[in-house]
């Protein structure tokens, strides 16, 4: 397991970050990173306008309090500099509930095992905290740089789907297995 520290505010620190629950105060620096051009391309997306990235911080603050867990943003220790989001999302995939890892960084932290570091340890806090059953990751089909991130904490390519017209590779992980008798955790 790399469950960093896990403080009393509900932030996970690692060697090199602080996952901290987001806040509305983080709309710039995420606007950053939804404007980013490596970032929009690899969603085939145009960048965020402010009302989209108010609308997406929205909806995962409202996560957040709804479930008690959503998405982090993820601080480098070093500068303080907010680089990227990684967390968790309730989704339906098939009629079945179930949470979604995601994380996204600004290009100029790429390749430097950032995304790695804050997936593993979302990971761990999903088992061993949540005690969630599974994970999954919807990556769109080309996405080889998300694909390494997932294989990298130990998710396997279980299927693929089209989303809004869009093919999507399912990796998934399932948490560890319970001591005979005791049910996992709904979602
Ligand atoms: C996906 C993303 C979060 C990865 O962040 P990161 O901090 O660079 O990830 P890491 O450094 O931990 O790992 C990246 C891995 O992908 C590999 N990689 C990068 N680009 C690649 C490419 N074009 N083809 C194959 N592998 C690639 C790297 O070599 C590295 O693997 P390695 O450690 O085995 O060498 C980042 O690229 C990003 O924010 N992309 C835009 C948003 C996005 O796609 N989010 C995911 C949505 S599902």
């Amino acid at each position: 397991m790399t469950l960093g520290l896990l403080q009393p505010e509900g932030e996970i620190e690692t060697q090199r970050l602080i996952l901290r629950p987001m806040q509305e105060t983080d709309i710039d620096a995420l606007h950053l990173i939804f404007t980013d051009p490596g970032v929009t391309a690899s969603f085939g997306i145009e960048p965020f306008s402010r009302d989209q990235m108010e609308g997406w911080l929205r909806r995962n603050l409202d996560h957040q309090s709804a479930f008690g867990y959503g998405l982090f943003s993820v601080i480098l220790r070093e500068s303080g500099t907010l680089i990227g989001d990684c967390g968790l999302e309730q989704m339906e995939v098939e009629g079945v509930r179930v949470a979604e890892l995601g994380y996204d960084f600004r290009s100029q932290y790429w390749n430097r095992g950032f995304a790695t570091e804050a997936a593993s340890a979302v990971r761990d806090y999903a088992f061993a905290i949540l005690r969630l059953p599974r994970l999954i990751s919807l990556i769109r089909v080309g996405n080889l740089a998300s694909r390494r991130v997932a294989e990298k904490v130990g998710m396997s390519l279980v299927g693929e789907s089209m989303r809004h017209g869009t093919p999507y590779w399912t990796y998934s992980i399932e948490g560890p297995s319970k001591p005979p008798g005791e049910s996992p955790a709904e979602p």
